[in-house]
This record gives C-alpha cells, sequence and structure tokens, in this order.
C-alpha cells in the first residue's frame, strides 16, 4: 500500500482518545492520537507499567502484566518489575513513590490493587497496603490534543494511628526496556536559566531537583528522553512537574536495563504527618510521547499549556506591550519621572506600563521597605491614582511591582510581626539581599498578603501584578507548629502561595499576573495556573538570551516567555543593534525596559516600527507552533521559525552571531509550512536576497530561504503569508 494512504488508514483506525479496560486480562490503555500508555494487574495485585510510547489500536497488543522469575537471591523479581507505584517495602530498592513510618515504627509498605473507575479522560486506581487501610489513589487524566498524561496521587492514611510521610511522588514512568536513551535537561543560575543539557543515561541515578524553596534558577522541573532523536525525527518522551516549591525527578538505569523516573514533593527535609483520616495529595506530573523529535514535544507541551493550564485556557488574549521602569530608574522613582517615561512609552505603541521595585514604604534601596505595601508620599504626592490616571489617559493598563512574601528588617512589618519569618528560635536568620521570608506556610500570613494585594487591586485600577520573589530559602523553621509537622512548611508554603494568586483572580477577573522570581526562579507548571507569564532572566542581554530562550522554548510556549529590549552594553558588557535586541524579544511576549530618556530619535522610529510590526505577527508567536531551525549551541545562524495555529502566516526569525571569512550565511529551510501552498515572503529591512517573493512550501521547506546576514549581530524577520 502506498505509505501515505497506509498512514491515513491507520490514524482513522486510532480512536480519537479513549481510556480502555479489559477485565479479562486486567489491562487498561490510554490511547490518543500521540501516544498509548498501558498498565496491568499481575496475580498477586501488583499494578505494573506495561506500555508507554506511540499509539495503539487494539487493547489486545498489550500483553496482560506477568510475575517475573527470581534470578537470584540479590535479584528478587520485585527489582526487575516496572511497579507503576511502588510502594517502600519487601525487597524495593529504587526510589519509591511512596515511603511511610507508622506511629509504631513499622515502615513496610506493599500497594496491591483494590478498585478503579474511569470518568471520560479520566482514570482512577486505587491501591492499598496488604495490610493496613493505608491507600495510594493514582489519578491519570489524559488531554485528547497532545496525548499528554496528567498524573497525581492522593496517599490516604484510613488507619487509626498517624503516619509520617518521607516520601510521596507524583509518578513513575517507565521507558521501553533497553539502553543507550539520553536525558535532556534544563539548569542555570541567576541571570543565566534554562540551558540545554543532552547526556547519555547510564547506570545509577541522576537527580534533578530544587531545595531552594521554590522551583529554583538551578535546575527546571522538565525532561525529556530519547535514544537518537533530533529537532524533526525520532521518538522523544518528556515530562513536567507542576510543582513551584521543593521538588525532584530522578532518572535510574538498573542493571536489568530498565530506565525509570521518579518524581514528586523533594524527599530532602520532609515529612509529612497524615493523622487518621488525612490525605496528602502530590502535584501533577505531566508525561507525553512525540514521534516526530525534540520540536514535536515542545509544540505538544505548549499546546497544552496554553490550552489546557494557563488561565483563560486557548482563548486567553494575546499578551500586551509592556513597558517596564525597572532598568531605566531602579529605586530612584518618582511621579515626574515614571510620567516622563509614559509618555514616551506609549508613542512607542507600549500597552501596559509597569513600574517595577521603589514606589513604596522606605524603599530607596534594597535595605528597608519590603513589608509596607503602601505607595511613598514623597514620590508620589498625589497618591499613586495620579499616575495610574496618566497612564490610563495615554491609552495605557497600569502594573505594578511586588514582592509579598518577604520583609526587610528595617520594615514597619517586621517591626510588627518578628515572628512571621521562617525562622529557628535563637538561632540566626540568614539574610539574603537585606531580605528574610514570611512563612507562608502559616495561614495568618496567607491571609495578610492577600489582603495586601486585595487591597492594591480594589483600591488602583491596576491591570498586571509582577509577582517577584529574591531570595532562596534559609533557616526554615516553624517553631509554631507540633515539631512532628514542622518540615511541612516546605509544602503548605507553596499551597498557600497558589491559594492567594487562585483567590486574587478569582476576585480580580481582569488581572494579569507575571511570575518572576530574580529572573526565571519561579517558572514551572504549577504556577502556570494562575499566572500569564514568567520573567524569564534578569540577563536580557540578547546575544546571551538566545540560548536562554532556547531553553526555555524546550519546556514552555512563547507566550508566557516574558523578554524585554533594554539597553546596550548589558550585564555582559555587551552591545548588540537594536534591531537585533527588538527581534530577540519579539520572539515572546515583548516588553520594552531600556531607558527611553537616552534614545535618540532614530532608536524611537526603529522601536515604533518594531512594535507594529510586533502586533501584526504576535499572535503566531505567542499562539503558534515554534519550529527552531538552527541552533545558537551549534551554528552561527540562529533561527526559528513560529508557524500561526491555522497555517495562514508563519515568521522566521534569524540571527548572525559572528561572521567570519565574509562566509555567507547558509539557507535557511522551513518548516511547518503546506508543501502545496504557495507563500508571499515579506521582509521590511531588505534582508531577504531577490527573487523570492513568492515560493511554495515545497521549496521552502527543502531549499529554504536566503537571507542577507553580513555583520556581526545582524539579524532579520521574514513573514511568510499563505496565498488563498
Ligand atoms: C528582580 C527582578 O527579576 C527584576 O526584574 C526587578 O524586578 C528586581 N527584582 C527589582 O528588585
Amino acid at each position: 500500500m502506498h505509505r501515505v494512504a497506509a498512514l491515513l488508514l491507520f490514524s482513522s483506525l486510532v480512536p480519537a482518545q479513549t481510556i480502555q479496560y479489559s477485565e479479562a486480562r486486567k489491562v487498561w490503555l490510554i490511547n490518543s492520537a500521540h501516544s498509548a500508555y498501558a498498565m496491568g494487574i499481575d496475580a498477586q495485585g501488583q499494578l505494573q507499567h506495561l506500555y508507554w510510547g506511540g499509539p495503539l489500536w487494539s487493547i489486545d497488543d498489550v500483553p496482560a502484566a506477568a510475575e517475573r522469575p527470581e534470578i537470584s537471591s540479590f535479584d528478587p523479581h520485585q527489582m526487575y518489575e516496572n511497579e507503576e507505584f511502588p510502594g517502600w517495602g519487601g525487597p524495593r530498592f529504587y526510589e519509591p513513590a511512596l515511603k511511610i513510618t507508622r506511629a509504631d515504627g513499622d515502615r513496610d509498605l506493599v500497594l496491591h490493587y483494590v478498585s478503579h473507575e474511569i470518568h471520560g479522560d479520566t482514570l482512577d486506581i486505587t491501591l492499598n497496603d496488604i495490610r493496613d487501610d493505608i491507600e495510594a489513589v493514582l489519578h491519570y487524566r489524559s488531554d485528547a490534543q497532545t496525548g499528554i498524561l496528567a498524573r497525581s496521587a492522593t496517599i490516604r492514611n484510613n488507619t487509626r494511628q498517624p503516619i509520617t510521610i518521607e516520601s510521596a511522588q507524583s509518578a513513575t514512568w517507565y521507558l521501553p526496556a533497553g539502553e543507550g536513551y539520553r536525558l535532556s535537561y534544563l539548569s542555570g543560575r541567576w541571570a543565566a536559566e534554562t540551558q540545554l543539557n543532552r547526556e547519555p543515561i547510564q547506570e545509577g541515578m541522576k537527580v534533578l531537583e530544587s531545595r531552594l524553596g521554590e522551583s529554583g534558577h538551578n535546575l527546571n522541573p522538565w525532561f525529556s528522553i530519547d535514544r537518537d532523536a533530533d529537532e524533526d525525527h525520532g521518538a522523544v518522551w518528556f515530562g513536567a512537574l507542576a510543582w513551584s516549591g521543593n521538588w525532584r525527578i530522578t532518572v535510574e538505569q538498573t542493571p536489568y536495563r530498565q530506565v525509570r523516573l521518579t518524581g514528586g514533593f523533594n524527599t530532602f527535609d520532609f515529612a509529612y504527618v497524615l493523622k487518621p483520616g488525612e490525605s496528602l495529595e502530590t502535584p501533577v506530573f505531566y508525561g507525553g510521547f512525540a514521534q516526530n523529535g525534540f520540536g514535536e514535544a515542545s509544540r505538544l507541551l505548549a499546546s497544552l499549556e496554553r490550552a489546557r493550564i494557563a488561565p483563560g485556557g486557548a482563548a486567553a488574549p494575546l499578551r500586551p506591550v509592556l513597558y517596564n521602569s525597572w532598568e531605566a530608574t531602579e529605586f530612584n522613582v518618582s511621579e515626574e519621572g515614571q510620567k516622563e517615561l509614559a509618555a514616551k512609552a506609549a508613542k512607542l505603541g507600549v500597552e501596559l506600563f509597569v513600574i517595577d521595585d521603589g514606589w513604596f514604604g522606605k524603599r530607596n534601596n534594597d535595605h528597608a521597605g519590603l513589608g509596607d505595601w503602601t505607595p511613598n508620599p514623597q514620590k508620589f504626592p498625589h497618591g499613586l491614582e495620579s499616575l495610574i490616571d496618566y497612564v490610563n489617559s495615554l491609552g495605557m493598563d497600569f502594573g505594578l511591582w511586588v514582592e509579598p512574601e518577604m520583609v526587610n528588617p528595617n520594615s514597619d512589618l517586621y517591626r510588627a510581626h518578628p515572628d512571621w519569618v521562617m525562622n529557628f528560635p535563637g538561632r540566626p536568620r540568614s539574610e539574603l539581599r537585606n531580605q528574610l521570608i514570611l512563612n507562608l506556610a502559616r495561614d495568618d500570613v496567607r491571609d495578610h498578603i492577600f489582603d495586601v494585594l486585595d487591597k492594591l487591586a480594589s483600591a488602583y485600577k491596576i491591570k498586571y501584578f509582577k509577582w517577584d520573589m529574591n531570595r532562596i530559602f534559609s533557616e526554615p523553621g516553624w517553631p509554631e507548629a507540633p515539631v512532628a509537622e514542622q518540615k511541612e512548611l516546605w509544602v503548605k508554603y507553596v499551597w498557600n502561595y497558589y491559594d492567594i494568586l487562585r483567590r486574587l483572580r478569582e476576585k480580580h477577573p481582569g488581572l494579569s499576573i507575571e511570575s518572576c522570581s530574580g529572573g526565571g526562579g519561579r517558572v514551572d507548571l504549577g504556577v502556570l495556573r494562575y499566572v500569564d507569564e514568567f520573567w524569564t532572566s534578569d540577563n536580557t542581554e540578547a546575544f546571551d538570551r538566545l540560548r536562554i530562550q532556547e531553553g526555555f522554548s524546550q519546556a514552555y510556549a512563547a507566550r508566557f516567555m516574558s523578554a524585554w529590549v533594554t539597553d546596550v552594553p548589558n550585564t555582559n558588557h555587551r552591545s548588540t543593534p537594536l534591531e537585533y535586541r527588538f527581534l530577540v524579544a519579539m520572539q515572546g511576549a515583548l516588553g520594552i525596559g531600556a531607558n527611553l530618556n537616552k534614545w535618540t530619535p532614530e532608536d524611537v522610529n526603529l522601536a515604533t516600527k518594531m512594535i507594529a510590526l510586533y502586533k501584526q505577527i504576535r499572535g503566531a508567536v505567542q499562539n503558534g507552533n515554534l519550529y527552531r531551525l538552527l541552533s545558537p549551541r551549534e551554528h552561527d545562524v540562529t533561527a526559528n521559525e513560529y508557524v500561526s495555529e491555522h497555517g495562514d502566516t508563519a515568521v522566521l526569525f534569524a540571527f548572525r552571531h559572528s561572521q567570519q571569512y565574509s562566509t555567507p550565511a547558509p539557507s535557511i529551510r522551513l518548516r511547518g509550512l503546506e508543501p502545496h501552498t504557495l507563500y508571499r515572503l515579506e521582509s521590511t529591512d531588505g534582508k531577504l536576497l531577490p527573487n523570492q517573493t513568492g515560493l511554495s512550501g515545497a521549496y521552502l521547506m527543502q531549499n529554504g530561504v536566503n537571507l542577507n546576514l553580513t555583520d556581526d549581530y545582524d539579524s532579520t524577520l521574514v513573514v511568510l503569508h499563505r496565498q488563498q
């Protein structure tokens, strides 16, 4: 049969999305157009993982779960069976999904199948300890569009004694048996976040984690695994943990050629007490499968984020072009100064004007004021209203920076409530950036913070909060809680953080929120349920940004990537042309963070033109499909293409870093176009070489476009319009 016809036939046989169960063979199959996932119960009642990969069309294909024979007294069968959610008990020594201690010291936990329920796209499987009524309900929700599974677990103590949970994981994932896998993950630090790493998986364990109290700059809770994939080809398994606190993903390869991943709450300093009748819900761990390389994996995840995770779903409005005054004025904020910047920003076409740090309390530097969230009367003698009205009269919305979890010891709040910060009594309270952290695990602190933000959002016409967090945890003590429960701070802090965000959005539906933590310290799918954007990095230098953004794009959609154009020389002393800086930032949610008072008339003209251009293409960038064509890690040209949701527009961004020997830039082959459709190519800067105005998708994808990128830090943008 002709290959295309065979594929069409196959895809028409694949049920759109189903969760099937075979009672006879005790097997579940979760199927979608992109992937399939299967589990089964063995003769002993253990839930075994059976399949994770491309779509299947028959549940009969999946063999029933079988017990394995013992190899030796050192290799019991439990060590090479793939238990879907292993408790720590019996001879099991890989990373468990659940580990507990009972009140009498008994720590053995063996989980067997009890029952299950299927409701539409969700499956719940209940496991119970073989002796005690300690229950783990495994939740699976399958997304029809992307095939991505959302997994989590509810642990319930139905016994009459308390238990202490030492490890509660959201999911264990198994790759098809075998070796030769590679792990991709994102690492970094402040001002150098989301750097992409790719390395072989070998025997032993690799730990990706945060112990910092937030998801962190150092490692991001995302992974992908492949054997031989590239951007466009090959099988890729990927996942992301939706948690903004201490998280952990372990990647193990066993001596039996099995790769397994386990992720959930970090076990570091973890203890959670479940009294009789209480339960604990783990974060969601998303997992998906792509048949066509890293590019498809990113596009599937991005589309899930836009449609199913972020506020507003697929109908969310496009992100506005914002101006943020931080890099221009830092703490030197005044009504007059901000008005001057606002007037200039409005002329450029900016839609949202944001005052950053320095507007409140005695905040003249980073030594004082955090905690005292009232406008500084010297800086705003007519109140914030006067500035907000002015900003609104210029046709822009108004946004405000806050850092509500933090307090300077030099603040009225700290003087009134020194007990509100996390601390171990009688021991030092380590200051970082001269600030301490309020113990948000306390409900009174949570309510205070909600109140502060609610009052601001009610009193002023605020359309946007930039919620910042500028330090990591230390001395995470909670002296008011019973000793056995004090470590719950790690978890309850994050729940209360989410609770504030949720309540704020509920009460102020027009409000949007950016998650910032000194740049990208709190970028994860947990907080994405409540925020509209992430502040990607404090490093706004355009060339560095290309790599930061490349890493970010592996795991997060462009619409959530806040990106500013700032002045040069920047943090790393590099200077790049203004057009280059614009084009880099236009690949996400565009912002301007420059000191507009220093801009020349030429800068203003160029910026006005670029912002207008951005408004034309932002639909494709923010809600379209990204194709990473050339990576800054591998080439002297970086190229990214965004194809709009319905395929009518495509936007190509290309950047030359440093040319040598006057070698021409390579032809750039596009992706994601319709081969038989004609596209009109539009370039406003003359860098598209001649005779390329109307070309077919087939030609553009096979031969590519030729660009006149000759200088260091040269850049261009080409817009492609589908011809009817
Ligand atoms: C860190 C943020 O990442 C910056 O953008 C800025 O808001 C500063 N904090 C303000 O203190």
